[in-house]
């Protein structure tokens, strides 16, 4: 894996091997530009959360990103990232899973954002289609997690409606971290009852049966998890998009074509005016590119 972006000397593509290319250029920023695998402490130093305010965010203010009585100006009190990955021709699954068009690099980078994230929202139809399990505990970000108090593993928050989830699985029964379900006041009675009896806590982010997404990211806020990550789906990260809740995506593009009628990284419906990202960062591996982009 190398940096393409940012690039900070046109002229210092090294020619071989680390020590190579011009004395000008530093060993670090050479050290980036050699293709070579990245440790998972260098991915989580090159993908770390900005600074989020959570004393802010004790305020609870309906509002995720409105200054609260103790944030630094320009400081966010929350911050939505999401992972997604997209064929050449913008599918984003093939067979109804996202793992064919993966590859290691990128599993690497998805788990150092797990890595990294206090909690990782995910659309119900993911978890179901995906087999979710509970994320892991891993050596290689405790201390960190542990400097930034968080739990040594993300905790995962389920989207659903229905609540149509087998709660028995290890996902509900075995997580590090509680396994949260975000639904909305009209959630089905009885679903909302067998949560409860296996002991997973339903937070409540709607009035009708699903959930709004602003109301959703604030109540996660509420609960100080203030790192987020939402590995999709696309029904979901589309209405994270449309009411302006996300704050930045990394972006794998897979050096793969797969036509077919697979959806996007995100549907549903638009915002009214598309909203303008900036890019932020670019790691290459075997054509594969590693997008970072943030909200502007
Ligand atoms: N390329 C990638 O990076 C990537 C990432 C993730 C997933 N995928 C692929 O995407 C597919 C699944 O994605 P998807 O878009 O169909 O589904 P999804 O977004 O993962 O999940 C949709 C489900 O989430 C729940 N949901 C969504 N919005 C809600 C709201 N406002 N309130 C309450 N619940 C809500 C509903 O669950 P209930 O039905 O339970 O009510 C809905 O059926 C899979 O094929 C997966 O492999 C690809």
């Amino acid at each position: 894996m190398r940096r393409l972006f940012p690039v900070t000397d046109q002229t210092a593509e090294p020619s071989a091997g680390p020590t190579a290319g011009p004395a000008a250029v530093p060993s670090a920023e050479r050290s980036v530009l050699v293709d070579r695998e990245w440790s998972l402490d260098e991915l989580a130093d090159a993908y770390a959360y900005p600074r989020v305010g959570e004393e802010a965010i004790r305020g609870g203010a309906a509002d995720p990103h409105a200054p609260g009585p103790a944030a630094e100006p320009g400081r966010p009190r929350v911050w939505l990232r999401a992972n997604m990955v997209s064929s050449l021709d913008g599918a984003a699954q093939h067979d109804g899973r996202s793992q064919p068009i993966s590859s290691a690099a990128d599993m690497r980078i998805f788990g150092a954002l797990r890595g990294l994230a206090d909690v990782i929202v995910v659309g119900a139809e993911t978890v179901r289609q995906e087999g979710y399990r509970p994320a892991r505990a891993r050596e290689a970000f405790a201390e960190r997690r542990a400097a930034a108090g968080q739990t040594p593993a993300p905790a995962i928050a389920v989207v659903s409606a229905s609540l149509d989830l087998d709660f028995s699985l290890p996902l509900f029964t075995e997580p590090k971290t509680p396994t949260l379900v975000l639904t909305g006041a009209a959630a089905p009675r009885d679903r909302l009852r067998a949560a409860r009896d296996a002991g997973v806590e339903a937070v409540i982010a709607g009035d009708g049966p699903g959930i709004d997404p602003a109301r959703a990211v604030a109540a996660l806020a509420e609960r100080g998890l203030v790192r987020l990550l939402t590995e999709g789906g696309p029904r979901l990260l589309g209405q994270f998009i449309a009411a302006g809740a996300l704050d930045e995506l990394c972006l794998t593009v897979s050096p793969m074509l797969t036509a077919g009628d697979a959806q996007r990284i995100a549907g549903g419906p638009s915002p009214t005016a598309p909203e303008r990202f900036a890019l932020a960062s670019v790691l290459e591996e075997a054509g594969f590119l590693f997008t970072r982009y943030r909200r502007i």
